[in-house]
């Protein structure tokens, strides 16, 4: 693959369709003051690149991809394909996707296609021919953005070529009517099927729908929007086998299963929006980012999009403080982030966005806080071209799958309190409290290189998993899983015999009963003789080989165990068996760092994130100031360090004001 920017890319959307000529080169220079090296384009332009049906009209895209090249700014090309143009809405009826409810949804939106429509396939596939053979050769051509955020808008479809594609699906995946009847239980609730065509899309229905087959639904859905995908991928290799691809990601976004995605992305690219008024998204968003650096085993990855300020699509859309973009900002570099993009260049003057804050807005005015902050973090970016390609070294992993996500929160589950991000995020922040690096990573990866391994929540083990883990513990690694792990299959068939069915042995425990909390409810727990409050969960575990750490004060669970530890092999597997307090999971984790000699690159006061990305021979550690106060960081004595922001050497120790941003080389 070429790499045609050297340095972090560093730019935004940009529609110059949107702009008359003129404003291009003000465009420009703008750009050029900012310090833009990079431009994502023609994202939502396949109205007018084919007006009419097979006639396509180039003529502003060539004039735009000139001028850009003329100016030393590189392209992230789009396939234009994230919303069909009108006319071809009209001409076919099999393009706009079906709800739920079986409502036909309208247009004069975006993204308002069923993602297997045979109609809008072919109209993609003629138009991205075109495109990558129209600019093949362009210099400024520098990665292909397919389509866009995948799914954003229409993530599941039940039209009838839907429920037609999913019974192909099933066919494959079955062969046999038998299997499939097997796999979902079909004996309950007089479900059988007698023949492929009896089989529909799970839309709304009296009550709860087939657990298994909404599953496979949610399979069936990811697999047609990852399809869309490598349909597009397949033909710009094939004109530009060089020309790096990739699509922007949205966080953990559920109706995908970014794994199985990201293998056929040449990079990793997320869209990033945290609610710049909440309180707790410094330390839950960054999860987005080691998820975004896992997808391709530590790669790193671009933040295509994020907000100078504020978006427009919240009920209130409160505006990022001064310096608030550039914290997240490195938030996202500190973490494998090789790009720092933003939704958009320009601020539009019309149409459902025109209130989303931009590079350059409204006013037009180059002395305004958001172009200021603008320059100032391009000018910063390219003094730290050195750190692209630059990976993490994390020796903590947690473990994220997106069946699991989709199985746990189906319908008829003992409580729908009991949410997958919560429990990531609840794991998430103890590690982040504690700067303890964490990698994401998927159930079907080698974790040797990992001390500890966390999964928050495994309610569905599929084939591989148990031996993984078991393997991973035996070796030595410290595994910690929570609650209602062990319960499915991958066809959610419950595991017949003790949960925490095949994690039984790993764990040395057994789970008799599981008892939901009310959301008002509290149990306490007792764990090193001090008390604890935990909620949502409870359940009654009995131990085989593994020993009680932490026991139940409440109710009838009063004296079993809430925390357990099991040796297994030269290893050790914690048990979780509730949502402990915060506090708790923060003393339970530092206790488990202790023990596998695991601490922070720097000691560092309370509210300072610490992170290292390392070259071969180099470490770099991001400090980030999020508390309110200014914080004075002590340095080791013998050593001394580059500030590669400031550009000059520091020993002994360093203020960080509310927000501010260190990288320290040595
Ligand atoms: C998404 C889209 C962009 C824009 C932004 C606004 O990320 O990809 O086109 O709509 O949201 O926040
Ligand atoms: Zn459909």
């Amino acid at each position: 693959m070429k790499e045609k920017v050297t340095g972090i890319y560093y730019g935004g959307d940009y529609n110059p369709e949107q702009w008359s000529e003129d404003v291009w080169q003000e465009d420009m220079r703008l750009m050029k003051k900012a310090g833009v090296n990079f431009i994502s384009l023609g994202i939502f332009s396949w109205a007018l690149l084919e007006p009419k049906e097979g006639i396509y009209v180039f003529d502003w895209l060539d004039r735009i991809l000139d001028l850009l090249y003329e100016n030393g700014i590189r392209v992230n090309l789009a396939t234009a394909t994230a919303a069909q143009p009108a006319w071809m809405t009209c001409k076919y009826d099999d393009i706009l996707p079906v709800s739920k409810d079986g409502l036909k949804l309208s247009y004069a939106s975006r993204q308002s296609y069923c993602p297997n429509s045979p109609s809008y396939k072919k109209g993609v596939e003629r138009l991205v021919r075109t495109i990558a053979t129209r600019y093949k050769d362009h210099p400024a051509l520098s990665m292909w953005h397919i389509n866009n955020e995948f799914g954003c808008h229409t993530s599941e479809c039940y039209c009838d070529t839907c429920a037609h594609a999913f019974r192909e699906w099933l066919k494959t995946k079955y062969v046999t009517l038998d299997k499939l009847n097997m796999a979902w239980g079909t004996k309950f609730w007089s479900q059988y099927y007698y023949s492929w065509e009896e089989i529909c899309a799970p839309k709304t229905s009296t009550t709860f729908i087939n657990p298994s087959m909404v599953l496979d639904y949610k399979r069936f859905m990811s697999d047609s929007l990852i399809n869309l995908y490598l349909a597009e991928k397949k033909i710009v290799n094939e004109i530009t086998p060089d020309i790096p691809v990739t699509t922007n990601l949205m966080d953990a976004f559920k109706p995908i299963d970014y794994f199985k995605l990201a293998k056929d992305m040449d990079i990793v690219a997320l869209d990033s929006y945290p609610d710049p008024s909440n309180p707790n998204s410094y330390h839950t968003t960054p999860l987005q980012y080691d998820l975004m650096r896992g997808l391709k085993n530590g790669k790193p990855f671009i933040l295509m999009e994020q907000a100078i300020s504020h978006v427009n699509w919240r009920p209130v859309n409160a505006a990022k403080k001064p310096d608030q973009m550039r914290l997240i900002s490195y938030q996202t570099i500190a973490r494998g982030g090789d790009g720092i993009m933003f939704f958009q260049w320009r601020q539009a003057q019309r149409g459902s966005e025109k209130f989303h804050s931009s590079m350059v807005s409204h006013n037009a005015d180059e002395n305004a806080r958001g172009f200021r902050e603008v320059c100032k973090l391009g000018h910063e970016l390219s003094l730290l071209s050195e750190l692209k390609g630059t990976s993490s070294r994390n020796k903590a992993a947690l473990v994220f799958d997106f069946d699991n996500w989709w199985a746990l929160e189906g319908e008829g589950k003992p409580s729908s309190l009991t949410t997958y991000m919560s429990l990531m995020e609840k794991y998430y922040t103890a590690l982040f409290n504690l700067n303890i690096g964490v990698d994401v990573v998927p159930t079907d990866t080698d974790l040797s290189q990992y001390d500890i391994v966390i999964a928050p929540n495994l309610y569905m083990i599929k084939p591989g998993t148990k031996e993984i883990l078991e393997n991973f513990v035996h070796s030595g690694g410290t595994f910690i899983c929570s609650f209602f792990s062990g319960i499915v299959d991958e066809n959610d068939g419950a595991v017949y015999g003790a949960y925490p069915g095949p994690l039984s042995n790993l764990l040395g425990i057994y789970v008799e009963e599981v008892s939901p909390l009310n959301a008002d409810e509290t149990y306490n727990i007792s764990y090193d003789e001090s008390p604890y409050n935990c909620t949502l969960w409870s359940e009654k575990v009995h131990l085989k080989e593994a020993s009680s750490i932490g026991h139940y004060e409440s109710d009838f669970l009063k004296n079993s165990p809430a925390l357990t530890v099991n040796s297994f092999g030269s290893g050790k597997a914690y048990y979780v068996s509730t949502l402990p307090e915060d506090s708790l999971l923060e003393k339970l984790l530092s206790q488990i760092a202790n023990e596998k000699g695991i601490s922070q690159a720097l000691s560092v006061p309370k509210g300072i994130e610490v992170v290292c990305r390392y070259s071969d021979l180099k470490q770099y550690i991001f400090l980030l100031n999020h508390s309110l106060e200014d914080q004075f960081i002590k340095l080791p004595d013998s050593m001394t360090y580059f500030d590669m922001l400031e550009q000059k050497t520091v020993s002994q120790g360093l203020t960080l004001s509310p927000k501010d941003v260190k990288i320290l080389k040595c």
